[in-house]
């Protein structure tokens, strides 16, 4: 073993060599010696949190590309322009919870034009050469005239050039899918579906559809590849859906309601999406949510990427920022029906195929249980009406599935009246972990990478359910940094902490409404920011125990700008050492890993920047990357320098 402490000339980013020289040399000593009885790290770290915001589902990860298919949002034609005679009606529908359908007839001349095109979501956007399969449910309808119908399919540019087109025939007084395979001659940006009605009488068309081919697993009508790709990259040990605020609706009516995001995708009604007016300065009045991608998916999505599904429920109040009054609280006496809701998801998720609702699941192709384990009762929730609705739902939820950990909210904030009125409310309803919410600035991080030492190891854990820092710059470096800080101290008290996922985690770059978030994408493309890559490096480097890290005795949560702790991989017989340096100062380090006599091989990762308010975008997707090099330890003691502003992952094996 070589005793050199030699890094790859991009690994002294940062690394000052006169300052550092400067700098006293901080002597850290992680206890190495009975690795295995340290603390476990619970494979639930680290998660990833979805929700329907920023056109996270709609419009993002569910690759439908045609806006309002079914013609259901209030305004009946948004996302739509008509042209000749086209007609909404609803008599014999070919669903009956999205009952509306459109009617094109022969527009009177052959020179005229019958037909409709679709925006799709910030325009359409395709790749030459690809595949979309375009499918519509279609009748002839009764006075609709004889024989075979049809329609022209085009996909249509900004400069009205039609870049692929087919004809699809439609035959037959019955509802029926109809498909097409369209494929581009070029790259487009910005355009839209467009359908030519050809034919005398008339047609009736429903759920127009247009999915890219190439999804996820192939699935058709299934999820963006590239943006589950960038979850399963991340190998996250929790899934927390559906949200979020979506789960609470703005009232009781537009609350998420699982049930109708099951079955057939056609006859899933459609929602609201409260994230179409929370902000008027980020109007989104087209936003609903199709259901598209509904519980199923989600399970689905956990399993392929594996991690735990996470399902948070409706706990009988609507969101308390916009409805905290009788009309969003479901009287206990009526709450019956939204415990019902948990029950049957839990047989949902659970339950064999002679159950009710696990032949649902069964029936949509997924025999086997999904193996839930957890289930989240409200959201932000606050004041009594809270608690007094959860107890009802631990009850049952106990007394029907004593296995299933229940997790309950501590509210919005991470602090103040509410929170310290609801953690001993918590703890007195033996919830299971406890979800805490945090979009606090920078300084808060760096001030809490503590705030988890001193937590009661009796009661319920925590979820760090919500969390990002909100610095000067939506996920620049500086607030991945912070992060990073703090997630030391979540590293340190695995006991307490044994999951946390990062929020939002999608969104869109033109239909965004909150920010910063993990992944940015546009309709073809997406950026993993540099946020993102401090949670994989956490994850990656997650361990099975942790390790006390010390300087002076003391653990190590911001003193000189140092944020470290560390952790064993019993896989890997691998000890990892996480620091970060957010002071200005490169740092001289001497890691003693006390107990081990020598290593054979060790790996430095360094995530740095100068610009501290740098970020990565679509189109400079790397400007921040981890940067992983050779370490080289001397017997069980490793020197170095580590630049300011630095966070760094070493890694040294037995
Ligand atoms: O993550 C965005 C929102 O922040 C979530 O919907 C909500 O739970 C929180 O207020």
């Amino acid at each position: 073993m070589k005793n050199y402490k030699t890094l790859l000339a991009v690994l002294a980013a940062g690394a000052a060599l006169t300052s550092a020289q400067a700098q006293a040399v901080r002597e850290l000593t992680v206890d190495a010696s009975k690795p295995q009885k340290g603390i476990a790290v619970q494979p639930t770290m680290y998660g990833i949190f979805f929700e329907d915001i920023n056109y996270g589902a709609d419009g993002g990860l569910y690759a439908e590309m045609v806006k309002n298919r079914s013609f259901e949002f209030p305004q009946k034609f948004m996302g739509w322009d008509t042209f000749g005679k086209v007609e909404l009606r609803t008599d014999n529908p070919a669903f009956d919870r999205n009952p509306t359908y459109v009617r094109l007839s022969w527009p009177g001349h052959r020179e005229r034009r019958t037909g409709l095109q679709n925006e799709g979501f910030f325009g359409m956007a395709v790749k030459k050469g690809a595949a979309y399969d375009f499918s519509t449910w279609a009748r002839v309808p009764a006075d609709g005239g004889q024989g075979e119908k049809k329609i022209r399919v085009e996909l249509v540019n900004t400069h009205n050039d039609v870049i692929a087109s087919q004809e699809v025939a439609i035959n037959g007084s019955q509802w029926a899918k109809v498909t097409a395979t369209l494929t581009p001659s070029q790259d487009m940006q910005g355009g839209k579906l467009r359908l030519f009605y050809l034919s005398d009488g008339a047609v009736d068309l429903d759920h127009i559809s247009l999915f890219p081919a190439d999804t996820w697993k192939g699935r058709p009508g299934g999820m963006r590849k590239d943006l589950v790709q960038a979850l399963s990259d991340l190998k996250p040990g929790v899934f927390r859906f559906p949200g979020g605020c979506i789960v609470e609706g703005i009232d009781l009516a537009s609350r998420y309601q699982w049930k109708n995001s099951v079955g057939p995708v056609e006859n899933r009604p459609l929602n609201e999406n409260r994230w179409n007016y929370t902000f008027a300065h980020r109007n989104s009045p087209d936003y609903y949510q199709t259901y598209g991608l509904g519980f199923f998916e989600y399970f689905q999505l956990a399993e392929d990427i594996g991690a735990e599904p996470l399902p948070i429920l409706n706990c009988g109040l609507a969101c308390q920022y916009q409805t905290n009054n009788e009309t969003g609280w479901v009287p206990l006496d009526e709450l019956q029906p939204y415990i019902d809701d948990a029950l049957d998801l839990i047989e949902f998720a659970n339950g064999d195929a002679s159950t009710e609702w696990g032949k649902v699941r069964a029936d949509m192709g997924h025999p086997e249980p999904f193996g839930l384990k957890f289930v989240g009762i409200g959201n932000e929730q606050w004041g009594k009406v809270y608690p007094e609705r959860l107890e009802l739902f631990v009850k049952a939820i106990r007394e029907a599935y004593p296995d299933i950990q229940i997790v309950g909210s501590s509210g919005p904030q991470a602090s103040g009246e509410d929170f310290d009125y609801l953690w001993p409310e918590m703890k007195r309803l033996k919830v299971d972990l406890v979800d805490e919410h945090y979009y606090r600035p920078a300084d808060w991080f760096l001030n809490n990478a503590r705030r988890y030492d001193d937590y009661d190891r009796k009661g319920p854990k925590v979820f760090a359910g919500e969390y990002a820092c909100h610095a000067q710059t939506p996920n620049s470096f500086e607030s991945a940094l912070c992060e990073a800080a703090f997630m030391t101290g979540l590293e340190r008290n695995a006991d307490v902490v044994p999951m946390a996922t990062y929020a939002p985690l999608f969104a869109h770059v033109d239909g965004w409404q909150w920010r910063p978030d993990l992944i940015w994408f546009d309709n073809l493309r997406s950026v993993r920011s540099i946020n993102y890559y401090v949670q994989q490096l956490y994850s990656y480097n997650k361990g099975t125990n942790v390790l006390k890290l010390t300087e002076n005795k003391q653990t190590l949560a911001g003193e000189g700008g140092l944020y470290a702790s560390a952790v064993y991989d019993a896989a890997e017989e691998a000890f990892i050492v996480k620091i970060a340096n957010v002071s200005d100062q490169a740092q001289p380090l001497k890691i003693t890993f006390k107990g081990q006599k020598q290593f054979s091989k060790g790996t430095v990762t360094l995530l740095h920047a100068d610009d501290q308010q740098i970020v990565n975008t679509l189109d400079a997707p790397g400007n921040v990357l981890p940067q992983t090099g050779v370490a080289y330890a001397e017997g069980n003691v490793y020197e170095t320098t580590l630049g300011a502003k630095t966070f760094a992952v070493y890694k040294f094996v037995k």
